[in-house]
């Protein structure tokens, strides 16, 4: 890899099948991103504690609550989290704490990012914030998904505020 040509900040999401909520945070944040002209200085990238969904495109509810939106999340295929991550990127967020407790066993000792929970950066005084965690929309219907995509607006427009201010 070239490092130099590497954006200066790297991101990743973490849940558990990276076929939900990580790829969800991915290309939401990342059109996000786009949007706001920083695609050369905020990479994105997710994946999942668990390998039963290696390979796999997101899960088609996932797809079309965020088409709905306006965001396209077609090219995203699932990998699971390992090692190497921690040397590949500075914030590694994860959607809940159970997937945040894995990441905590995976952390190598040198790691000197931000490991944490994604809904951390959720901004102050809003009616979400009674969530400390993504949900899992997996086994529930269509409103978990929307509640999953309001959760990673919120978070994700907040965190690429944080960004900036410590880009600038
Ligand atoms: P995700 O959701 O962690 O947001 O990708 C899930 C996807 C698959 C399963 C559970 C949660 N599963 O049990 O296969």
């Amino acid at each position: 890899m070239q490092e130099s040509l590497e954006p200066p900040v790297r991101i990743l999401f973490v849940c558990l099948g990276n076929i939900c909520r990580s790829p969800s945070a991915e290309g939401v944040i990342a059109s996000m991103i786009e949007k706001q002209g920083l695609a050369d200085q905020i990479k994105v990238d997710s994946a999942g504690t668990a390998a039963w969904h290696i390979g796999k495109s997101a899960d088609p509810r996932a797809m079309d609550r965020a088409r709905a939106r306006g965001f396209n999340m077609s090219g995203l295929k699932a990998r699971q989290v390992s090692e190497d991550d921690f040397d590949q990127f500075d914030y590694i967020l994860a959607m809940d704490s159970d997937n945040l407790a894995e990441l905590t066993q995976l952390q190598p000792p040198h790691f000197g990012g931000h490991l944490g929970l994604l809904l951390d950066f959720l901004p102050q005084g809003s009616e979400l914030n009674k969530y400390a965690e993504v949900p899992d929309p997996y086994y529930g219907g269509d409103s978990g998904f929307d509640l999953v995509l309001d959760l990673i607006e919120a978070a994700g427009a907040n965190l690429i505020s944080m960004v900036q201010q410590r880009l600038s």
